[in-house]
């Protein structure tokens, strides 16, 4: 397996090199060669090579099986216009890597879901995956930019029916594997976007005749996942939407820094936690890098097609949880451990080590 790492910004590197370590000592114990590359995105590349994507970090994409990436985004180029800013890096990259599907998945764990901010019986057995379109819509749409007076702005929603149909697949094969249910969420009421996403996933669906559709309002939906969150399996949705719920599905799990996300469908897969670059915590070791050793877990299980692996990495990050062990987000007035900490506890557990060894060796 080749992969390019690129740890980015904030707390970026910080979570990355956990999330290394991790893959890093499962792909031992199961015989997986990985070779990695560092490359720069971001503000750091903005710094160091004067664009947030430089030719040196694209060129280092070539022959890559998959990209592990931290995190994008820098306070100090608030002042910039978008396409200058470090997230520019980000949707460049998404666009050269062609993965059109971005896989969300936020489940509830048993040992964190008193850290939720809903109530135990309402989010208790909550397991979903949003499917976010991410090569499409308003992120990309042309025309795009300022009136001439700087007095307006204007963006362009706008998706062809092949750009829903192949996302929609995805949706449908992976409802399959889960609990075939796909929940569609449109703005069909407003917007002609919309319209065609609902048509062209209603036909799609006649191909699944096993998975069962239904659809939703964006603002039902956004209800709906913190009224009743396990109503839903699969969701599928596009680019602008799929970002505001996703960071909304996020946070019911208790923090936003547990979650991971694949993006998959073109020449090489992505992942990351979807989690930002955090600058007000960024240098402290205190972030969670679970959100980014879970993403380790889903290359190992999209990429290298390994789901045993995966799953190592994904029991080794419920026992750490179940054990009690918190980093500072997630630990509620309790006790919390590092980043690092946490890093080296789920890497020892995953290459099948216990607690006690960990605690004998000073740790
Ligand atoms: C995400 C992020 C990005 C997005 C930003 C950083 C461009 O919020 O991955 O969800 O909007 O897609
Ligand atoms: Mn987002």
């Amino acid at each position: 397996m080749k992969i390019t790492v690129l740890p980015g910004d904030g707390v970026g590197p910080e979570v990355t090199r956990e999330a290394l370590r991790v893959l890093n000592a499962v792909a031992a114990v199961h015989s997986i060669e990985i070779e990695t590359t560092e490359a720069l995105i971001g503000g750091c590349a903005i710094r160091e090579a004067g664009s947030p994507l430089p030719d040196a970090t694209i060129s280092a994409f070539e022959g890559a099986d998959a990209v592990l990436l931290g995190a994008v985004g820098d306070p100090s180029y608030d002042h910039l216009l978008p396409n200058q800013r470090p997230e520019i890096g980000l949707l460049k990259m998404r666009q050269h890597l062609g993965g059109f599907a971005n896989l969300r998945p936020s489940k509830a764990y048993e040992s964190l879901i008193d850290s939720s901010p809903l109530r135990r019986e309402v989010f208790e057995g909550t397991d979903l995956l949003i499917v976010r379109e991410l090569l499409g819509g308003l992120y990309f749409g042309t025309p795009r930019g300022f009136g001439d007076d700087n007095n307006s702005a204007f963006n362009t929603m706008s998706y062809s029916v092949d750009e829903v149909e192949r996302v929609a697949r995805v949706a449908f094969e992976l409802a399959r594997g889960r609990r075939k249910r796909v929940t569609s969420v449109d703005k069909a009421n407003v917007l002609e976007t919309s319209q065609l996403w609902r048509k062209t996933v209603t036909k799609i669906a006649a191909d699944y005749p096993d998975v069962e559709l239904d659809h939703l309002f964006v603002d039902a939906c956004a209800m709906h996942l913190v009224t009743n969150p396990t109503r839903f399996d699969v969701v599928l949705t596009e680019n602008l939407f799929g970002d505001i719920l996703s960071d909304e599905a996020a946070v019911l799990t208790g923090s936003l820094g547990m979650l991971a996300s694949a993006t998959i469908g073109g020449q090489i897969d992505l992942f990351e936690p979807v989690h930002g670059s955090a600058p007000d915590i960024a240098g402290k070791n205190i972030a969670n890098p679970i959100g980014a050793i879970a993403s380790a877990a889903m290359l190992l299980r999209h990429t290298a097609g390994n789901a045993d692996a995966a799953a190592t990495i994904e029991n080794a990050i419920d026992r750490a949880l179940a054990e009690g062990y918190r980093t500072a987000d997630i630990a509620s007035g309790g006790q919390s451990i590092s980043t690092t900490a946490m890093g080296e506890l789920i890497a020892r557990y995953a290459a099948g080590n216990s607690a006690s060894q960990l605690a004998s060796q000073g740790n």
